[in-house]
């Protein structure tokens, strides 16, 4: 299971987490490459349905990344969030998936090393659950 590299998708607000990333980079933060970014003007855009969407075209982990509580540029754009993620936690756990593959964060745009912490402690912990694919678990569980 070692060699298996998840693939994380990371659901950022414009305002703060995608500027957070962009500041990891311009600081030169080393943080794992399996986060690929999805760029929102506010992560009261996500659906529920995008997440999960996510889990179906191949993603081993899932996390929604936006502006501190009191500062979403949308007022209540990220408490929604937070409970859209809370409530795909409940369905991806009824369909025999670890809810901590999902995950809400909030950071805010200077927080360049947090977004690398994130994506640190985002990776690990799907490392350690293993693939979301029952075919790709087999296939990681041999390497
Ligand atoms: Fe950043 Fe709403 S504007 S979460």
């Amino acid at each position: 299971m070692t060699d298996f590299e998840p693939k994380i998708v990371a659901f950022c607000c414009n305002f703060c987490a995608f500027a957070a990333a962009d500041l990891a980079g311009a600081m030169r933060l080393q943080y794992p490459p399996n986060v690929r970014i999805v760029r929102l003007p506010c992560t009261g855009k996500v659906d529920a349905l995008h997440l999960l969407k996510a889990f179906e075209s191949g993603a081993d982990g899932v996390f929604v990344a936006g502006c501190m509580e009191g500062e979403c540029h949308f007022l209540e754009g990220n408490l929604r969030a937070r409970k859209r993620v809370a409530y795909v936690k409940r369905l991806i756990a009824e369909v025999g998936l670890e809810p901590e593959r999902v995950e809400m964060f909030n950071l805010s745009s200077a927080m360049g090393g947090r977004f690398a912490e994130i994506a640190e402690e985002m990776t690990a912990r799907v490392k350690r659950l293993g693939p979301t694919v029952p075919a790709r678990r087999k296939e990681a569980a041999e390497s």
